[in-house]
């Protein structure tokens, strides 16, 4: 009892620090910025930052290398029966270790250097004052073994009574003995003493009440410069991170067992991870076509995952008490089946309310099942991604660092994070862009109140801005038009494809240049998707297929006029007699987890996916799905479908091309 209240005194205390803690860093700030903080122009004699702390730092120089790779036109360099996307660049794995400032936490950086030391240090202070909780040292230390770099996780983040960090310094000389394995260990034990194993001072669990005290100990080995170049690459440990909630460890990361807390009730386990050498994740491959001309996409909408393992929500399957693990099993099982060419995550890949405040934690999982199979992927930002933990920005730089992914940044200046452009090329030799996929930030909430206790009440959808129309516009208006239908160089099959369009089309399609057909893809729907649909002007029915009616609808108020300013207006061909064939065919939204029909308005198709996790709302039989989209005959169809949990195939249709329904022919 005495304990219990000796903790909440504690805990007393620690609430009271925050807002002192804030303002007394708040003013520091003030004066950084306003009177000690001098530009300085670089390494002389004044400046002395420090190890190389003002190097720069590049996440995505292999992008910029693929990119320049591919966009070469280097047809002339692809040898001889070898697709030109599958050319092997030697696999580089020497990092320019001198571009690591080593007093920085970046966790994210391949980056080989070694550590020299570790330490666990409690404080009293929140973040901003963190710079008074470091271990001590002198110049001298910090010459031989390097700064001190403060992991910035908090061990105590969800129980403790003050913040307990570890600590590292990293050293790139080459006689320093480095950190070669970890072991956690309970008080009473102690690694063989044959070897050279240190223990750092503190428990991992300092302040945690009620666990029993567990000691991170750490063996030094060899220097850099006993050390061959495998024993780097594969043996060094290089960076430490911790990770919440029990599941997949960072890409490159290791868990270090036994977990520092376990998991009941509302506290998630809490695991420190490690890296061992270079882990660079692997580039996805550029997008293209098969040489028949299909590329398939799968949609995965509103995954919802959390840090802690949550029950499943309205579904009857059972047992079902880790509902993220469920669902990666399921979106396993689909990519399995469906073998798609690209995954495309249309938002809510967090569950945020307040369940995801260590973003990077649920990042570590959300993709498994993709990046395992090695499929390229790619998401949109929804509105519960950002609710708690990072700020998109952050977000995205996350997203870059897994593996095989196509995430983009996009231009600053346009509303929102993540607004960007993929194209998909033909296999052959001349890398025809065959089909554009726009991707697009319908934002989080445009209004909202704080209620009484400081959190934010959301009571609007955001909406796409006028600047996303204006982005929109300038990226289709660059977009080269193309003939149509395209015939690959080497085109061997292709008297079959002609005799088959011939036979069963509607109109003959007469060549024409065109641009490829786009897609789109944004997580809340335009107020549009609910507007009347198109009629068959064959069968005089309505172009919508699917559900939609089981909950109220997901449309933002208000509108800048996205549908009428982007989509309507940017067309196919700009010569008046080409027609109203707009250039995008299909949007693509998630948002609604019940919903997932697809409606033609005004020549466009406005799809969702349905919703295909256990882990967000549903509606008991409401059967997980996702949506395919096969496109074929290179690019110029594109068909639609659903798979359900249980491996039925919903609502198979064509959208666009060969057996779709006539086209629009409405001027607008
Ligand atoms: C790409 O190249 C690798 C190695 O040469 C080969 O195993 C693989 O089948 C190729 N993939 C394709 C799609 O051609
Ligand atoms: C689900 O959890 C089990 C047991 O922890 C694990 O072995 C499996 O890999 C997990 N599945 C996925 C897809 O993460």
């Amino acid at each position: 009892m005495a304990g219990f209240s000796v903790f909440r005194f504690f805990r007393f205390l620690r609430s009271l620090c925050a807002p002192i803690t804030a303002c007394i860093g708040f003013s520091c700030l003030l004066a950084f910025i306003f009177i000690l903080y001098q530009p300085t122009p670089g390494p002389g004699i004044v400046q002395k930052l420090g190890w190389q702390s003002w190097d720069l730092i590049s996440m995505t120089d292999a992008q910029v290398e693929e990119s320049t790779h591919t966009s070469a036109g280097s047809v002339a360099t692809v040898p001889e029966g070898v697709d030109w996307w599958n050319v092997s660049k030697p696999q580089d794995n020497t990092i320019d270790a001198a571009s690591l400032p080593l007093d920085e936490y970046a966790p994210l950086l391949p980056h080989d250097t070694g550590l020299s030391e570790i330490s666990v240090q409690r404080c009293m202070f929140g973040p901003f004052m963190a710079q008074l909780c470091y271990p001590p040292s002198t110049p001298e230390q910090d010459a031989i073994k390097g700064k001190w770099v403060r992991v910035n996780k908090d061990l105590n983040r969800q129980s403790g009574l003050w913040h307990l960090n570890i600590y590292y310094r990293r050293t790139r000389r080459l006689d320093i003995p480095l950190v070669a394995e970890l072991k956690l260990l309970p008080d009473s034990q102690s690694p063989p003493s044959t070897e050279k194993w240190i223990k750092t001072s503190r428990s991992i669990r300092d302040g945690v009440s009620g666990e029993p005290p567990l000691y991170l100990w750490y063996r030094t080995g060899k220097t850099v410069r006993e050390m061959t170049t495998q024993e780097k690459q594969e043996d060094l440990i290089t960076e430490l991170d911790v990770l919440y909630g029990a599941d997949r460890p960072w890409y490159g990361f290791d868990k270090l067992e036994p977990s520092v807390t376990i998991e009941s009730g509302r506290v998630s386990s809490e695991w420190i991870t490690y890296r061992k050498g270079v882990k660079r994740p692997p580039a996805a491959p550029p997008l293209h076509f098969s040489h028949d001309g299909r590329f398939k996409i799968l949609q995965v909408a509103d995954l919802h995952f959390s840090i802690a393992h949550t029950d499943c929500k309205d579904s009857l399957l059972s047992p079902c008490k880790d509902s993220d693990n469920l669902t990666s099993t399921l979106l396993g099982h689909i990519l399995d089946e469906e073998k798609p060419d690209l995954v495309v995550f249309t938002g809510d890949q967090l569950n945020g309310q307040g369940t995801t405040w260590d973003t990077k934690s649920v990042f570590a999982k959300f993709a498994v099942a993709v990046t395992e199979r090695r499929i390229p992927w790619t998401a949109v930002f929804g509105n519960h991604d950002d609710e708690d933990g990072a700020f998109k920005d952050e977000q995205m730089k996350l997203l870059q660092a897994l593996p095989y992914n196509l995430v983009e940044r996009g231009p600053k200046d346009v509303h929102g994070v993540g607004n960007y452009v993929l194209k998909v090329k033909s296999a052959d030799p001349s890398k025809t862009h065959l089909l554009t996929l726009y991707f697009l930030d319908s934002g989080s909430y445009s209004k909202g109140y704080f209620d009484w206790l400081g959190w934010f009440r959301p009571t609007e959808y955001d909406y796409l801005h006028q600047s996303q129309i204006n982005w929109f516009l300038q990226e289709s208006g660059s977009i080269n038009s193309i003939e149509r239908p395209f015939s690959p160089d080497t085109a061997k099959d292709l008297g079959v494809l002609w005799e088959r369009q011939s036979a069963d089309q509607l109109t003959p399609e007469t060549r024409k240049l065109a641009k490829p057909n786009a897609m789109m893809f944004f997580h809340i729907p335009l107020q549009e998707s609910y507007s009347q649909p198109d009629k068959d002007t064959h069968t005089g029915a309505s172009l919508d297929v699917g559900l939609r009616g089981l909950e109220p609808k997901g449309a933002a108020k208000k509108n800048e006029g996205f549908f009428e300013k982007a989509l309507l207006a940017a067309m196919e061909s700009e010569h008046l007699a080409k027609g109203s064939a707009r250039e995008v065919k299909v949007v693509g939204n998630g948002h609604c987890h019940l919903t997932e029909n697809c409606r033609r308005v005004k020549g466009v198709w406005l799809c969702f996916g349905g919703g295909g996790s256990y882990s967000g709302y549903s509606k008991i039989g409401f059967d997980k799905r996702f949506r395919v989209y096969d496109v074929y005959d290179y690019g110029e169809t594109i068909r639609t479908y659903k798979r359900t949990e249980k491996d039925v195939i919903l609502d198979e249709m064509i959208l666009v091309g060969r057996g779709a329904a006539p086209a629009y022919t409405g001027r607008r």
